[in-house]
């Protein structure tokens, strides 16, 4: 592989070599910042006291503060410990772990599904299926904004600012009612033709249940929006460190190949 800076060519494990040291290749990059929300966590190890409660990660703890491991969780790994399927996935991921998703989103019998109406693949946890919808709308609507919502996930402005695509802001939380500021919504979402991106990293946690908390996005696709959807298991099946995840568009079915857009 090579890489090319200021014209001159850069060769890795090239015998000839290059004059380029580590340090001059390395020089111009800055360290990231640190993760604002990580940064709690590592505050909260640093800190000494006894009585120490980190709230700054919305993760399941027990009384010791430990995390919990669910029962479907610890059966899941009895049902697959030993499993000699040590093979290559597709590059969309595994195909049941996605088909299984779609019907935790849209539901059992859902017409799209049914339908073949949504292309998914499998992704870094949600994260990753933001970072892989930012790269999808940059690279085939690359004149598009996107609308990012305030107050929110910190990460999601890095994430569509690296994949390059222009970013802007709109109000829906009223702090005071803690309900929704319907009139900065209006105002600040005046262009018509939006395309619908949600990024799904609670379902469950706030009603307790799945079904219930799959309504906006159903209320969506009933209303006849094509929608895009990151999902992640990392808080409702408390799988933080396994990074599993999905993207799914509804719609694409023009490109008749489920997930071929994603791999091109
Ligand atoms: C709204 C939102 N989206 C995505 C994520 C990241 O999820 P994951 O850990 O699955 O990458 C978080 C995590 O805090 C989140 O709050």
């Amino acid at each position: 592989m090579a890489v090319s800076l200021k014209g001159e060519l850069l060769r890795r494990s090239s015998v000839a070599g290059t004059r380029f040291t580590s340090s001059s290749w390395f020089r111009s990059i800055e360290p990231a910042p640190k993760d604002p929300i990580l940064g709690v966590t590592e505050a909260f190890l640093a800190d000494q006291s006894p009585n120490k409660v980190n709230v700054g990660v919305g993760a399941y703890r027990d009384d010791n503060g430990k995390a919990v491991v669910l029962e479907c969780v610890r059966e899941a790994e009895r049902r697959i410990a030993g499993n000699q399927f040590m093979e290559y996935l597709p590059i969309g991921g595994s195909i049941k772990m996605v088909e299984e998703s779609l019907k935790l989103a849209y539901g059992d019998n859902s017409e799209f599904i049914k339908d073949k109406r949504i292309a998914a693949v499998q992704a870094l946890s949600g994260t990753g299926a933001c970072r892989l919808f930012a790269a999808f709308q940059q690279r085939f609507h690359p004149n598009s904004q996107i609308y990012i919502p305030v107050p929110t996930w910190a990460n999601h402005h890095n994430i569509w600012r690296d994949a390059g695509v222009s970013m802007k802001t709109f109000r829906y939380y009223h702090p005071e009612s803690k309900g929704l500021d319907f009139e900065g919504l209006m105002n600040d979402m005046k262009a018509k033709g939006h395309f619908p991106f949600f990024d799904m990293a609670y379902q469950g946690f706030a009603s307790g249940d799945p079904e219930r908390d799959a309504k906006a996005i159903r209320i969506f696709l009933e209303d006849g929006h094509l929608i895009g959807l990151a999902q992640s298991y990392a808080k409702n099946m408390g799988l933080y460190g396994q990074r599993v995840g999905c993207l799914r568009l509804v719609d694409c079915f023009k490109l008749q190949l489920r997930c071929r857009m994603l791999h091109e």
